[in-house]
């Protein structure tokens, strides 16, 4: 095998985000809603994102540069991680646009509000599951802000149930790649775990 390498310390910082980003794939999305101090509703994908912690449920997404969903956490400590579902794509990436801290984009991309549980932030009414999250911690990296998120309530939708399980085949999850790719679930294997019997 003959490898390129790349190296961070020479390259321009966004030219070693594009390789990062196009090597860490796929990326689940978390499709993060969030309330103002205002009072004004915000919905934005971030793919920076994943479990953190199991005991106590925590989930963690990054902030690249403060922007509004950030700020919003900061301010209010809740935050809603909605499942982006393949249903759903052009709505998800319309979210993404740079709107100004005013805008709901719900409103602006006619997208049904759900109250939650327990928190302020609404659910996408058409995601499959919402993780309700009141602020952990936060941790500055550089130019990122990581979010930690304690899972206060989870709903899913019965209809993605089999056995009162989610089936990865009714969530249709879509997932990030590099540049403007996204993917949809390609084919599903199982295997199981071997454990070491001496
Ligand atoms: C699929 C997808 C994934 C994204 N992931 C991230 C991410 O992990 N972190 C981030 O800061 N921005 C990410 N973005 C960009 C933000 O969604 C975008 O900057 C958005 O305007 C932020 O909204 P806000 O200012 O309302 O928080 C992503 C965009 C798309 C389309």
């Amino acid at each position: 095998m003959v490898r390129t390498d790349f190296d961070p310390q020479a390259l321009p910082a966004r030219e070693f985000y594009r390789l990062l980003t196009a090597v860490v794939v796929p990326r689940p999305i978390a499709w993060v809603s969030s309330t103002s101090g205002a009072g004004v509703d915000n919905l934005a994908p971030h793919s920076f994102f994943t479990v953190s912690c199991v005991t106590p449920p925590v989930v963690q997404f990054t902030s690249v540069g403060r922007k509004d969903s950030l700020r919003n956490i900061e301010d209010t400590g809740e935050f809603v991680v909605n499942l982006a579902p393949e249903p759903l794509f052009e709505q998800i990436n319309a979210s993404a646009t740079n709107f100004p801290p005013g805008v709901d984009e719900f409103a602006e991309l006619g997208l049904a509000k759900e109250p939650s549980a327990r928190v302020r932030p609404p659910r996408v009414a058409q995601s499959p599951v919402a993780l309700e999250c009141s602020l952990h911690s936060t941790l500055l990296l550089g130019d990122s802000t990581v979010v930690f998120g304690t899972v206060l309530h989870a709903a899913v939708d019965e209809r993605v149930l089999i056995d009162g399980h989610p089936s990865i085949d009714r969530l249709r999850p879509l997932a990030r790649l590099g540049g403007d790719e996204w993917s949809t679930i390609g084919e599903v294997r199982e295997l199981a775990r071997i454990r070491y019997s001496g």
